[in-house]
């Protein structure tokens, strides 16, 4: 769906999210002819830089990040020069006359927040008292998306003051990935897997987000939120919500915002021996958690594995298993639904309790396998055999219908067409951080430490034992 000519202000627009990811992202925008004529992007910071500065800076961050497209020159060209710099001061008042000045009220108009969250008031207000945002701009702010209930019922009640919250988009950039999106197309558009979705017929459903990078780099920052708050609170949190929710009646933002709101709502306390934290060691070349976020007695979590509940009448009883961390044997993000076995066996010596999963991959390869059982062929007589019907999408739909579209892309384009679907409203943050709370409190109640594990595993051991001891086990992480 085409968009309308917009005007997009970055604040933070020297910093790494615009580097790497809004403004490569919109590049291949303008590439694909998908960025209206006449649009225009105005990067905002603090930096002492003028419009040909920052061209300059987004030029080469393409080069950096941009991949295959940033070789075509002519088109890099004409896409910068559809960028504008302007030094503002947050809290003070430089830049803000100026911004006034350059901002056309004729289009839309859009605010990206790539700012700390403690700026998002300061911004806000300034936005609102300049008159440079109207009642139809839209403002985008990023995760943390506040650290516990409280801060981030504070950011809600900071924009609420100057936007309605049909104006606020809150990014999980894990809900612009073409195969959560997929998720519902699978769920909503086939007959077929529906009616065993629920606890007569499901067994157990796991969810892994495996990566292979450390934290080196943005220590100071991830020390102080551990793998609960970076990705279970939100991208954990809605993969959870997809897999899980009723269907809505429509697709559209409040429908299905509404839907997932009532699956966090459902969820369930967790006994603390259903938590399994786990921090990464040294190798003998690579250096541990600890040397890499640069606090020798820190107990902040790299990984962590749980088991959750959900009190509805769809999934009550059925168990949700869920696991992220960093530095762990491949990159590798799925989502596992294992069936029940089957009731009974009419097959002599068939002693294997067969059973069927479907297996959903959403990075780094996308596709799904349904594990089904068949007759092995040949003479021996019914053997039967677990066979995998894999739906790689790429060997489906050809190379062609391969999408490289990135999920900040997708998710730019919406907010200047206004759907705020795959966004998060204000009320689902609050809910997601509602029930992580209590967890997290408890672990610190309990001066809880971390497991050692190795680079490269799949985790600590407890980890694999939190499954073993109810008799399942967890699909191997592998690319
Ligand atoms: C971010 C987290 O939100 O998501 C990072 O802060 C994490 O710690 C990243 O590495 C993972 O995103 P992706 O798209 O690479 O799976």
């Amino acid at each position: 769906i085409p968009v309308d000519e917009f005007d997009l202000v970055i604040f933070g627009g020297t910093g790494d999210l615009a580097r790497r990811k809004i403004l490569p992202g919109l590049f291949r925008r303008f590439i694909s002819n998908q960025m209206p004529t006449g649009s225009r992007i105005i990067g905002a910071a603090r930096s002492d830089m003028d419009t040909e500065g920052y061209r300059q800076m987004v030029r080469e961050a393409i080069a950096e990040f941009g991949g295959e497209e940033s070789k075509d020159l002519k088109c890099l060209e004409r896409f910068v020069a559809q960028l504008h710099y302007i030094q503002v001061d947050a809290k003070g008042t430089a830049g803000w006359d100026e911004l006034h000045a350059l901002i056309r009220f004729e289009v839309i108009n859009a605010f990206y927040f790539s700012v700390a969250p403690s700026l998002f008031g300061d911004l806000a207000e300034r936005l609102h008292n300049y008159k440079i945002a109207d009642d139809d701009s839209r403002v985008v702010v990023e995760k943390p998306f506040g650290r516990d209930l409280e801060t981030a019922k504070e950011l809600n009640a900071i924009l609420a003051e100057h936007f309605g919250e049909s104006q606020i988009y809150r990014i999980d950039h894990y809900l612009g990935k073409e195969t959560v999106q997929n998720l519902m197309a699978v769920r909503f558009g086939n007959m077929l897997f529906e009616p065993l979705w629920n606890n007569h017929y499901v067994d157990h459903i796991q969810i892994t987000v495996a990566e292979t990078v450390g934290v080196g780099g943005r220590g100071t920052y991830y020390d102080k939120s551990g793998a609960m708050r970076d990705m279970v609170q939100n991208h954990l949190m809605q993969l959870l919500c997809l897999i899980a929710m009723e269907s809505p009646s429509v697709f559209d933002a409040d429908a299905v915002r509404d839907e997932k709101l009532k699956v966090i709502r459902a969820l369930q306390p967790i006994d603390p021996h259903h938590i399994v934290r786990g921090q990464y060691d040294a190798t003998k070349t690579e250096p541990s958690y600890r040397e890499d976020a640069e606090n020798p007695r820190s107990h902040t979590e790299s990984f962590v594995a749980l088991r959750c509940e959900i009190a509805n009448w769809r999934w009550a009883g059925v168990p949700f298993y869920l696991r992220t961390g960093k530095k762990l044997k491949a990159r590798s993000s799925e989502i596992i639904v294992v069936f029940k076995d089957i009731g009974h066996s009419i097959f002599p010596g068939d002693e294997k309790r067969h059973r069927n999963i479907l297996s959903i991959q959403l990075q780094p390869n996308e596709g799904m396998q349904l594990q089904v059982t068949i007759k092995e062929p040949g003479p021996g007589g019914m053997r039967l055999i677990d066979v995998p019907l894999d739906m790689t999408f790429a060997e489906a739909l050809g190379p062609d219908a391969e999408d490289s579209t990135d999920a900040y892309e997708r998710l730019i384009m919406d907010v200047i067409r206004g759907n705020q679907t795959l966004f998060m409203r204000g009320d689902e943050v609050e809910a997601a951080w509602a029930w992580t709370d209590p967890l997290i409190e408890g672990w610190q109640a309990r001066g809880d430490v971390p497991k050692l594990y190795e680079q490269g595993s799949s985790g600590p051991e407890d980890a694999l034992m939190l499954m073993h001891r109810e008799g399942r086990r967890w699909h191997e992480i592998k690319e």
